[in-house]
């Protein structure tokens, strides 16, 4: 069996690519997930080691978590699942059409559910591991022409919490992070950012990833809220 394998959802930008960076610099066999091939044939090449692995593929497509699975079966095991590829639908109730609706809960939630549900056999197979999955601080803080998102993002919490309860009789955690403001590409086309003086960094976000994983044998956190310190800015 390869030893230290995370599968990462959503890898090759932001959060996902900053805690690709951050495991496999740790010496993890990273199998990496987007829809955009090209991109993710980059960060394989760009990541240390040789034994990284990518699935090109919408996380909403059943498909792409079967061929996840698949290459998991031929690795040997899984140690962390990271449920994290997402966007945001932004746009009055009023205006939003069902597709853009559905569209968001099929890539924030069913994108969860399926690896989630894909994999699972193979940790409790092995009794040991953890699912991790990116939620919001939009899960808490709700917003105007945030309901697609807001929705998803509770969703997932709700979904971790129950999936938990499944694997009460396991050594298998489970663990959701809510990240307030992150400076990444999902801002790219919103109306709204994060300010200069209040934002997180993707590779904040990939040490709590990594700090989930590292957790004392004997602790399962449930949910890390992470908000944003306040810095400095020069006038
Ligand atoms: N940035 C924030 O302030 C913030 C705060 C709280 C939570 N989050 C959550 O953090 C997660 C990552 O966001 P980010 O800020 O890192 O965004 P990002 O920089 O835009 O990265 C999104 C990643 O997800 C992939 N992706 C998008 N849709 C996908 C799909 N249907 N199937 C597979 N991959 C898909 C993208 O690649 P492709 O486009 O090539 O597929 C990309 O790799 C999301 O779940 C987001 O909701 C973000």
């Amino acid at each position: 069996m390869t030893e230290n394998i995370i599968v990462i959802t959503g890898a090759t930008s932001g959060i996902g690519r900053a805690t690709a960076e951050q495991f496999a610099s740790n010496g993890y066999t990273a199998v990496l997930n987007a829809r955009t091939e090209s991109d993710l044939k980059e960060l394989r090449d760009d990541l240390p080691g040789e034994t990284h692995r990518v699935v090109a593929g919408d996380i909403g497509d059943e498909n792409t978590s079967k061929v996840i699975k698949t290459i998991v079966d031929d690795l040997g095991g899984v140690d962390i699942l990271f449920n994290n590829a997402g966007y945001g639908e932004i746009q009055p109730v009023t205006e939003m059409s069902k597709d853009a609706f559905e569209n968001q809960l099929n890539t924030n939630v069913t994108g969860v559910f399926l690896p989630t549900k894909h994999l699972l056999p193979v940790f409790r197979e092995q009794d040991h591991g953890s699912i991790i999955t990116t939620s919001s601080l939009a899960a808490k803080n709700s917003f105007a022409n945030g309901s697609a998102y807001v929705a998803s993002k509770k969703a997932v919490q709700g979904f971790m919490e129950c999936v938990k309860q499944e694997l009460r009789d396991t050594n298998v955690k489970c663990g959701t992070i809510l990240p307030g403001s992150v400076d990444t590409a999902f801002f790219n086309d919103l109306p709204f950012g994060p300010t200069a003086d209040r934002h997180l960094d993707a590779e904040d976000v990939a040490k709590t990833v990594w700090f989930v994983a590292n957790q004392p044998a004997s602790a399962d956190l449930d949910e890390i809220v992470l908000r944003p310190a306040k810095r400095e800015t020069k006038d």
